[in-house]
């Protein structure tokens, strides 16, 4: 996710230097590019070195095919033609993996090992992401859609960062002494939960391996990693590389599959420990129920939302359009926090309609693997249909289609960026989780209102607010009910800052301190003193 943009210097640097490390070498990637926005694209390929290396499952530090022998495509998002066939996992894998991932857990290396000993592995992991960090990018843009230089210049570099974080963690996670009435000493141990099941999304594959991966690995349990199925190819070459850099067999167990096979099996497991899912409310709810009617397994969701992004009528109008701009369209709206209100004060509400207009007409879309790309395609046809539905039921509603409402092209999953005026809160595009470039431009008169607005949703991811009134923004950060509060920017995330959301956008936090809660176990060691007068 974003990540503060890297600057146009450190862009063009950071893309030299992949032109000469692959001295014209193409991998077949770069197709015709399809364009929405009038400021053009440099039609100009970039051809990171990416192969598909790994395709099986990995299961106790090998790679091997599934148990029924399927497997099953993964597409490219710009064409819809198949990129590789991968092994498709079920539950006789998901069987495998657990137990592999359970003697690795009760015999193995990893949660005896020092703290010190898990950072450097951690810390080499790190190291090997930088250094392959163009054939991850490239891979991640390919299987995904997302714009290269987005995938070079923010994800992948993020991916070692918050792996650094954790290695920072390993050798800092400790329990307590604390004081009890009577002659015992009490200690209070952290201890490893056990086997992680991790059900991961196709929107930030890379980025969501690292927040599950990297605090349960600090923590020193072992787990099973389900990948999404439209996303395959990164977490297994993340993984490969975690085991080149000292990972024990066993630690890190990946299947590709289907959630209602693969990930509806790890979810109802009975030999996993804890459970941590990111991805829509609707599955959210059948995972939990399977954790609770097998196991009762603890668990963490990062679900849906239709975050609010509030524009004062202090603002300075066309930086509130640039951020509102991208707090809806970044990553092609597949994002769970994404701005997908913006809530306009009337004041400068014409203004701001007209000028988010036309900065939706210079956005640059076409194919992720050019230069100057701002938008790719959709995930998939599903994705891609679902978005072009609400686009036809805002529409019917009697939203003001303003600019976009249609595909680009006939090939891939592209879609213009689209924006609606004068939407009301009871239209379905104000209420449901489009995931797509689609900005629905609301009006308020005041403070009160728009916060009563704003929290009318079962949803409280994120949100954002824009004014230099420090007193209005104040208000709002308390009154909003939401897990992130960005004041003045969006998307600003960081290994240390926890994430996730309130009601019905889920449980628990990711990243900083409080995701390592999700990996402990406590337990309290009472022991009788014999000589309390030392107490
Ligand atoms: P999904 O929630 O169905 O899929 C996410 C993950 O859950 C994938 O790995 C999938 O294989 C797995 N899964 C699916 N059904 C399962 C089941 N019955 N048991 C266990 N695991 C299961 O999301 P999907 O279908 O890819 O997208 C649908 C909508 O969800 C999107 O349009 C978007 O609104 C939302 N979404 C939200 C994300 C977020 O970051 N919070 C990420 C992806 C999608
Ligand atoms: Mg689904």
């Amino acid at each position: 996710m974003v990540l503060q943009m890297a600057t146009r210097r450190a862009m063009s640097s950071l893309l030299n230097r992949s032109f000469r490390l692959l001295g014209g070498r193409g991998a077949g990637l770069a197709s015709g590019s399809q364009r929405f926005g009038t400021a053009a694209a440099l039609d100009e390929p970039i051809t990171p070195p990416v192969e598909v290396k790994y395709t099986k499952l990995l299961i106790n530090g090998q790679f091997v095919d599934s148990a029924s022998g399927k497997t099953f495509p993964t597409l490219d998002p710009r064409t819809g033609e198949v990129i590789a066939h991968v092994s498709e996992g079920d539950t006789e894998d998901i069987n495998r993996a657990v137990a592999s991932a359970r003697k690795a857990f009760d015999e193995g290396p990893w949660p005896r090992m020092t703290g010190y000993e898990r950072s450097r592995i951690l810390n080499r992991f790190a190291d090997l992401i930088d250094k392959h960090s163009d054939e991850l990018a490239g891979l991640e843009t390919w299987d995904n859609g997302k714009p290269y230089e987005q995938s070079a210049l923010a994800e992948v570099p993020t991916l070692s960062r918050l792996f650094r974080y954790y290695a920072g963690w390993s050798d800092k996670i400790h329990g307590l002494v604390v004081p009890a009435d009577g002659p015992h000493h009490v200690q209070v141990l952290h201890e490893p939960i056990g086997v992680a099941g991790q059900i991961i999304p196709w929107n930030f594959p890379l980025l969501m391996f690292a927040w599950k991966v990297g605090p349960a690995l600090a923590c020193g349990n072992t787990i099973v990693l389900k990948s999404a199925e439209q996303t395959p190819l990164t977490a297994l070459y993340a993984a490969k590389l975690l085991h080149e850099a000292g990972l024990p067999d066993g630690v890190l167990n990946v299947i590709s599959g289907y959630g209602p096979t693969a990930g509806a099996a790890l979810a109802n497991h009975m030999d996993v420990d804890k459970l941590a899912f990111t991805g829509s409310t609707e599955t959210g709810k059948i995972v939990l129920e399977l954790a609770a009617r097998s196991n009762l397994k603890p668990v963490t969701l990062e679900l849906g939302g239709k975050s609010p992004m509030i524009i004062l009528d202090d603002a300075d109008v066309d930086k509130a359009v640039e951020l509102a701009h991208f707090a809806l369209f970044f990553n092609q709206g597949q994002c769970c926090c994404a701005g997908s209100r913006t809530f306009v004060h009337e004041r400068v509400y014409d203004e701001f309609v007209e000028k988010a207009k036309a900065r939706a007409l210079r956005r640059v879309v076409g194919d992720p693997f050019k230069k100057g790309v701002e938008q790719g395609p959709q995930i998939d046809d599903e994705q891609f249909s679902k978005v072009m539905r609400y686009i036809k039921s805002g529409v019917n509603s009697g939203a003001t289609l303003e600019s976009g409402g249609d595909r680009i092209g006939n090939k891939g999953y592209y879609i213009q960026p689209t924006i609606f005026s004068n939407v009301k809160d009871e239209m379905e595009i104000a209420k449901d989780e489009i995931f797509g470039p689609v900005q629905s431009i609301l009006k308020f008169k005041d403070i009160d209102e728009v916060i009563r607005r704003a929290n009318a949703t079962h949803y409280g991811l994120a949100a954002g607010v824009f004014t230099s009134n420090i007193d209005k923004a104040n208000t709002l950060t308390r009154a909003l009910r939401a897990g992130t509060v960005w004041v003045n920017c969006f998307d600003v995330f960081d290994a240390a800052i926890p994430f996730g959301g309130y009601k019905m956008s889920g449980q628990g936090r990711e990243k900083g301190i409080d995701s390592l809660k999700n990996y402990l176990q406590i337990k309290a060691v009472v022991t009788s003193l014999k000589n309390p007068a030392w107490l």
